[in-house]
C-alpha cells in the first residue's frame, strides 16, 4: 500500500526524476563528497543530472562521507528526495564474522541473527541503509567460489538461517536507527551453475527449483526482507533479471513480495550477452516488464526509459509502480524525516569494533569450527612445545571474501594468539599458498623436529574464494601437501588447520594428519577462537553444512540425493554387481558427510522412540530422543532429525533434514528430548508443482550427523482415504 508521502511526491515528479529513482550508481560517481564530472560519468556518457536525480548509490559508507554526499545531493535535488546508501555487509561491517558458510556450520540461527544485528548496528552508524544480504542460494558444487556466501546444501537449514539473518539485519519493522534493510539474493538459483563455473547456465526443473531452491528465498521474504536482488543466471531458459515467470508470477504473485527488486550489477545489460535482448533498449523494456525496480549499473533505464515512457502509458505505469516502491523504502527507513538517519562519528566510535561486538564474533567463530579428525591429540596442553607452520599461520587474512570494510592488518594472526597462550611456540612459514622454497621448508621441518606437536595452518587465501573464483581442482596446492608430508615424516602429532571458503578434497590431508580442524575464514576474532578450541577451552561443536567430497569428480555431491533405480546397498554386493549407480574408481560417499563434526567428548544418540507411529491429519509426529555424554567434560553438539518417504508421487531424497537443535550436555549427562514435527514438515513437491503431504510409510532418523543415525518407521494417514480402506 503506497504511503501518502510517496503518492504526493510522485505527483510532482518529472519523468526524468521518476526514472532517476530507478538508477543505482557506484560510489565512484561521487568524489570528495560531490558528483564527479569525470570518470564513470564520462565513460558512460551520462549527464550530471543523472547523478543528482539518482535514487541510490552502492559502496559508500562512513558517517562523514555519507553525510557529505547526502548534503551535497539534497542541495541539488529539486524535490529533496534523499539518496539511498546500499552496500555488501554480508558477514559483518568492520567487525567481521566467520563467512556465512561457517555460520551455517553453527546450525545456530541465534548466531546468524547476532551477526546480522551487530553488522546492522555498525553499518547503520556508518550511514548504510541497505545491505545486499543474506545470500541464500542453495549450493552443492564447491567448484563455485560463492558457496562461501551461502549456508549450504540443505533447504531447511538455509531457510532457518535466511529468516534469522533478515530478522537480525532489520529487527522489528518499522526499522530503527540500529537496523538496516535486508536484500535477499540472488533470485534465483544462482548457486546451481553448470560445472560450478561462475556465471554459467542454470538449468534445473521447476519441480526441483520449487522443492529445494525456492524455500530459502521464500523464508527470507516471509521474514519481510525489504528488497530482493535478481541473479545473473538464466532459469527456465530466460535470464532471471528479464524473467516474468520468476519475477512477476513467483516472486510478486505467489510469494506476495511487495518490496523493491534490484538487479545485480549490470544484470540488465547482460541480457544482451545471454541473447535474449537485442540491445540495451530491449534490455530495459524486458527488465521493467519483469518488475525490476532498480537498475544497478547497466544504465539501460537511464538511457532508454524516457523514450519508452513517451511512447506508451503502460511503461509510464510500470515506472510509477517502481518509483512508489522505492519511495516507500525510503519512508520505511525514515529518510524523509532524517536523511542522515542518525549516522554519527560518535556512534561509529562507540559501536564499531567494540569489545562486545568482537566477543560476539569470537563466539560465532568458536561455534563454526568443525573438528574433522582427532586421533586423541587434541586438545593441546598449553605447556606443550608447539611448532606452528604453514601459509595461514601468521596472517591477518582470516576475513574471507565480502569483508570489504574489514582490515586484515588489524586482525590478529594465529601466531599472535599462540604466543600469548602457549608456553613455547616456534613459527616457520614452511611454504606459501602456492609457492615453495627449500629454505623455508627446511626451517619448518627443523622447528617441527624440535617440537612436541606441530600445528600446520593450510588452505587457500581468501582472494581465492567468493565471486569469480571457480576452481576445477579441490585439493590443497601441491606445495602445501609437500609441506604436510615432510612434517608427517617426523612422526610427531600433526594437527592440520584448514582455512577455506569451500569444501575441499582433504583425502591427502587426512592421510597424514593426526587431527584436522576446519576453521573456514573465521573473521576478526578467528585466531582467538581457534586457539580456544585447540587448547580445549572451548569444545568444538561445528557441523558441516556442505558435504566434503573425496574427489572433485564426485561433485555435485550432497546428502539429500535420490536413490536412483540402481542404488548401491552399502554391502559386499556393491563390489560384486557392476551395474549399480556408482563409480568404478571411487566410492559414492563423501569424505565427510553433511552434518558431520566431532567433539572432544564421547557423545552418542542412545535411543529413538516414535510416540505415535501412525500420524493422522490432526496430529504432529512426536519423537523421543535420548543422547548421552559419556565423557567427564561438558560438550555442545547438534542433534539432527531426518526423514525419508519410502514411496512418493515423485522421487524422494534418501533423507531430508527436518529438525536440528544445538544441545549442551554436562559431563556424563544423559538427556531425553521430545521433538514435535508438524505434519506439514513432511510435504513433498508433486509433479503438478503443488506441495502435498502424502499418506504412506516413512522413516525418521536421528543422529549427530547425516550418516550415523538411528531410525524408526512411522506412517502418515492424513488424507483419510487410507482410513476408509
Ligand atoms: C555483485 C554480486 C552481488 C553484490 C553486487 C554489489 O557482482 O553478484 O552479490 O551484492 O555485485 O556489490
Amino acid at each position: 500500500m503506497a504511503s501518502q508521502i510517496a503518492k504526493t511526491i510522485l505527483e510532482e515528479m518529472t519523468i526524468q526524476e521518476k526514472i532517476g529513482q530507478l538508477i543505482q550508481l557506484s560510489g565512484d560517481f561521487f568524489q570528495n563528497g560531490t558528483a564527479a564530472i569525470t570518470g564513470p560519468l564520462k565513460e558512460h556518457h551520462l549527464s550530471l543530472e543523472t547523478i543528482y536525480t539518482a535514487g541510490s548509490v552502492l559502496g559508500i559508507s562512513g558517517a562523514e562521507r555519507v553525510r557529505q554526499v547526502q548534503t551535497d545531493f539534497l542541495k541539488h535535488s529539486r524535490l529533496k528526495i534523499p539518496l539511498l546508501f546500499m552496500a555488501d555487509v554480508v558477514h559483518g561491517y568492520q567487525t567481521i564474522f566467520p563467512i556465512p558458510l561457517a555460520l551455517g556450520a553453527t546450525f545456530d540461527p541465534q548466531t546468524m541473527h547476532d551477526m546480522a544485528a551487530v553488522a546492522a548496528k555498525e553499518s547503520a552508524a556508518g550511514g548504510v541503509h541497505v545491505t545486499f544480504a543474506p545470500m541464500v542460494d542453495l549450493v552443492r558444487d564447491p567448484r563455485w567460489g560463492r558457496v562461501m556466501e551461502s549456508t549450504g546444501e540443505d533447504p531447511y537449514l538455509n531457510s532457518v538461517m535466511a529468516k534469522a539473518a533478515v530478522n537480525g539485519f532489520q529487527g522489528k519493522l518499522p526499522l530503527d536507527a540500529n537496523h538496516i534493510a535486508a536484500c535477499v539474493k540472488h533470485f534465483a538459483a544462482y548457486g546451481a551453475p553448470e560445472a560450478g563455473r561462475e556465471y554459467n547456465t542454470v538449468d534445473i526443473s521447476e519441480w526441483r527449483f520449487r522443492e529445494q531452491y525456492l524455500p530459502a528465498y521464500a523464508a527470507a521474504i516471509e521474514a519481510e526482507s525489504l528488497l530482493v536482488m535478481t541473479s545473473f543466471n538464466t532459469l527456465f531458459g530466460i535470464p532471471a533479471t528479464a524473467n516474468q515467470k520468476l519475477m512477476r508470477d513467483i516472486l510478486r504473485q505467489e510469494l506476495d513480495f511487495k518490496g523493491v527488486l534490484i538487479s545485480d550489477w549490470d544484470a540488465i545489460g547482460e541480457t544482451i550477452a545471454h541473447g535474449v535482448a537485442g540491445n540495451l533498449e530491449a534490455a530495459a523494456d524486458l527488465s521493467l516488464e519483469a518488475g525490476v525496480d532498480i537498475d544497478m549499473m547497466s544504465f539501460a533505464y537511464a538511457k532508454y526509459l524516457e523514450k519508452a515512457a513517451n511512447l506508451d502509458e503502460h511503461t509510464k505505469l510500470l515506472i510509477d509502480e517502481a518509483v512508489v516502491r522505492i519511495l516507500d523504502l525510503k519512508v520505511a527507513l525514515g529518510l524523509f524525516e532524517d536523511p542522515y538517519r542518525g549516522l554519527s562519528v560518535e556512534r561509529e566510535a562507540t559501536t564499531i569494533l567494540s569489545s562486545d561486538n568482537l566477543h560476539v564474533a569470537e563466539q560465532a567463530a568458536e561455534k563454526s569450527m568443525v573438528l574433522l579428525k582427532n586421533e586423541s591429540v587434541l586438545p593441546l596442553a598449553t605447556d606443550a612445545k608447539v611448532a606452528l607452520v604453514g601459509p595461514g599461520a601468521h596472517t591477518g587474512d582470516l576475513l574471507g571474501s565480502w569483508s570489504w570494510q574489514g582490515d586484515p592488518q588489524k586482525t590478529s594472526s594465529i601466531y599472535d594468539e599462540f604466543k600469548s597462550r602457549f608456553k613455547s611456540v616456534e613459527y616457520a612459514k614452511g611454504c606459501g599458498f602456492h609457492a615453495l622454497n627449500y629454505q623455508e621448508l627446511d626451517q619448518a621441518v627443523m622447528i617441527g623436529r624440535d617440537s612436541d606437536v606441530i600445528v600446520a595452518v593450510v588452505g587457500l587465501p581468501s582472494s581465492e574464494t567468493g565471486e569469480a573464483t571457480s576452481l576445477t581442482q579441490l585439493t590443497l596446492p601441491t606445495e602445501q601437501l609437500t609441506l604436510l608430508k615432510q612434517l608427517a615424516a617426523l612422526n610427531k602429532p600433526l594437527i592440520t588447520v584448514v582455512l577455506t571458503g569451500r569444501p575441499l578434497d582433504l583425502t591427502a590431508v587426512a592421510a597424514v594428519s593426526s587431527a584436522i580442524v576446519l576453521a573456514w575464514y573465521p573473521g576478526s576474532r578467528g585466531a582467538a577462537a581457534l586457539t580456544n578450541i585447540l587448547t580445549g577451552e572451548v569444545n568444538p561443536s561445528g557441523k558441516l553444512p556442505m558435504s566434503f567430497p573425496r574427489h572433485v569428480g564426485q561433485v555435485p555431491i550432497y546428502y539429500n540425493h535420490y536413490n536412483t533405480g540402481r542404488p548401491i546397498s552399502q554391502t559386499a554386493d556393491d563390489d560384486e554387481n557392476k551395474y549399480l549407480s556408482k563409480y568404478v574408481d571411487a566410492k559414492n560417499e563423501p569424505l565427510y558427510p553433511f552434518g558431520y563434526g566431532l567433539s572432544y567428548a564421547d557423545l552418542a544418540v542412545e535411543q529413538l522412540k516414535v510416540l505415535n507411529p501412525i500420524v493422522n491429519d490432526s496430529q504432529n509426529l512426536q519423537v523421543g530422543v535420548t543422547i548421552t555424554n559419556h565423557s567427564t567434560i561438558s560438550a555442545t553438539t547438534v542433534i539432527q532429525v531426518y526423514s525419508h518417504q519410502l514411496v512418493g508421487q515423485t522421487v524422494r531424497p534418501v533423507k531430508e533434514l527436518k529438525y536440528f537443535e544445538r544441545l549442551s550436555l554436562a559431563p556424563l549427562e544423559t538427556r531425553d528430548i521430545l521433538v514435535t514435527l508438524p505434519l506439514m514438515t513432511f510435504r513433498s513437491m508433486q509433479s503438478n508443482l503443488q506441495w502435498q503431504v502424502e499418506d504412506g510409510d516413512y522413516t525418521v532418523m536421528v543422529g549427530l550427523d547425516s550418516d550415523n543415525v538411528l531410525q524408526q518407521p512411522f506412517e502418515i494417514r492424513a488424507n483419510n482415504k487410507r482410513g476408509q480402506e
